[in-house]
């Protein structure tokens, strides 16, 4: 019967557009009556579903929250603002009822009201499913500035796989002035006599002579100004453009202090990943290790396919993957040792609905790159789940429904990358073991007290 739950958090998407209308006609048919008042019965009848529904939405939407593991900052103020959505409609329905305690309220304020909370509510939900700029990505990066809105840097994107082939000035640097520096610095408008759109422009340097100190890289001109304190008025670029990100910073600093080189490839001035993770195209969460691995055998991703797994990589061309027995029930114990040939290349493995146990931990210590665990309804109770604590990257777990049991907390407080573990609906929900303050905010258990009375009933 646990899917019946499960659907109706899934019915949350829809459900919440019926209060948005409901509410939305209401208050324009007040607005429209405000002189008249003629149609108070209508009104009211709006409301009445107004109110019914955004109950619905709330209830709908708490089931998702604590079912589907979104965790509680994500969602805590379209939550609240949603139960205030439910409150104010209440409200604004019994004051056209017409109970002498609201007289005091006028329409104004809780019009007003419901359109700023109904409004931000939205907003808040569509982030949640859409990403946080769905609406702003879309404007000019201008626009953005004013709005204080971070403004992404669009052009640069380097593959993780590929991008050591390219030349680190004319793939890297000159992408980075292009977008941040040219704008001033080209043929048509060359300020301060310097060009920047080209190699020889930048050898060339501008009105006080080169840019580029050969004998004392950290003291060229061209530094000195990107790392001037933003007010300064000479620092590069000019405060009211946009800046250079720390990374990109980093990146012209490098090339600089190896003398700029113009033709060498990243590869051939043996440059560290980590320069350049910042421009790999981002995953959905952007938290998995980058460690530099030759991609697997792609025999082996076939007969791990063939079984009836599903792997994907998890950029493009990286080596990294994603492996999910999401479709393969009979997935057991067993089974996994054939994970064991993609041992280091494993970094989000799904094992949810599927019929290992305990044993498991035995397989899965030896994934030394696993960032993201699920083992959601699964009859895990999580002994010997110490054995992950090998684990340098594992940062989530997720036995939501599973068998976890709260006496095996404690083993994961010595997990050294570990940032969240979900766990609604398994018994650690009602535990009543204390989790130590530092770790509080690791354990997602949906801590709901329930008053004695309500319990004495159950
Ligand atoms: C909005 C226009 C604008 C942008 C964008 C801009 N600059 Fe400038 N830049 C100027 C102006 C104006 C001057 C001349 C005044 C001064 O020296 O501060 C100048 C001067 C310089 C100079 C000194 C040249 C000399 O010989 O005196 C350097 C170096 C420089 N810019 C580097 C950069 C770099 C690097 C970037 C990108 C990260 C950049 N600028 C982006 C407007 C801009």
């Amino acid at each position: 019967m646990d899917f019946i739950f499960d659907l109706m958090g899934r019915f949350h998407p829809l459900i919440v557009h019926l209060p948005i209308g409901f509410l939305l006609l209401g208050l324009m048919m007040l607005i429209f009556d405000r002189k008249e008042n003629k149609h108070q019965k209508i009104i009211r009848f709006t409301f009445f579903w107004g109110t019914f529904s955004s109950l619905a939405a709330v209830l709908t939407g708490t089931i998702q929250y604590t079912r589907e593991g979104y965790p509680w900052e994500d969602i805590q103020g379209h939550l609240i603002l949603g139960v205030l959505t439910f409150v104010f409609s209440f409200l604004m329905y019994l004051k056209l009822k017409g109970y002498a305690f609201f007289k005091r309220i006028s329409y104004q304020f809780l019009g007003y009201a419901l359109v700023v909370i109904l409004s931000i509510t939205g907003h808040l939900g569509g982030n949640l499913t859409h990403g946080k700029d769905h609406l702003s990505a879309p404007l000019p990066d201008e626009i953005k500035q004013v709005l204080g809105l971070e403004v992404p840097s669009r052009t640069l994107v380097l593959h993780p796989e590929t991008h050591r082939e390219l030349p680190f000035y004319s793939g890297v640097i000159q992408p980075i002035l292009d977008q941040k520096c040219v704008s001033c610095h080209n043929p048509k408008k060359t300020k301060g006599e310097l060009l920047l759109h080209n190699f020889k422009g930048i050898m060339i340097g501008g009105e006080k002579g080169s840019i580029i100190s050969i004998i004392k890289p950290e003291e060229s001109e061209m530094l000195k100004r990107i790392h001037l304190p933003r007010d300064e008025k000479k620092h590069m670029p000019p405060k009211a453009k946009i800046q250079l990100s720390k990374a990109e910073i980093k990146l012209i600093e490098q090339w600089v202090s190896m003398g700029t080189p113009e033709n060498k490839t990243i590869a051939e001035l043996r440059l560290s990943q980590s320069f350049f993770s910042s421009f790999f195209p981002k995953d959905e969460t952007g938290i998995y290790p980058d460690p530099v691995l030759d991609p697997l055998d792609k025999s082996v991703i076939d007969s791990l396919m063939a079984m009836g797994l599903q792997v994907a990589p998890l950029y493009k061309t990286a080596s990294l993957l994603k492996i999910s027995a999401i479709n393969f029930p009979d997935f057991d114990d067993q089974k996994a040792v054939v994970l064991l040939k993609a041992l280091d290349h494993i970094v989000d493995l799904d094992l949810g609905q599927t019929q290992v146990t305990d044993a498991i931990f035995e397989v899965i210590q030896q994934f030394k790159y696993l960032t993201v665990l699920k083992l959601n309804r699964t009859a895990i109770s999580g002994n010997g789940i110490n054995k992950l604590n090998n684990l340098e990257h594992l940062k989530q777990i997720n036995m939501i429904n599973s068998n976890f049991e709260a006496v095996h907390l404690e083993e994961m407080y010595s997990f050294p990358a570990l940032e969240k573990v979900y766990l609604f609906g398994t018994s650690a929900n009602q535990s009543t073991e204390e989790i130590p303050d530092q770790f509080q905010p690791i354990f997602e258990r949906g801590n709901y007290k329930l008053d004695e009375d309500v319990e004495e009933n159950l």
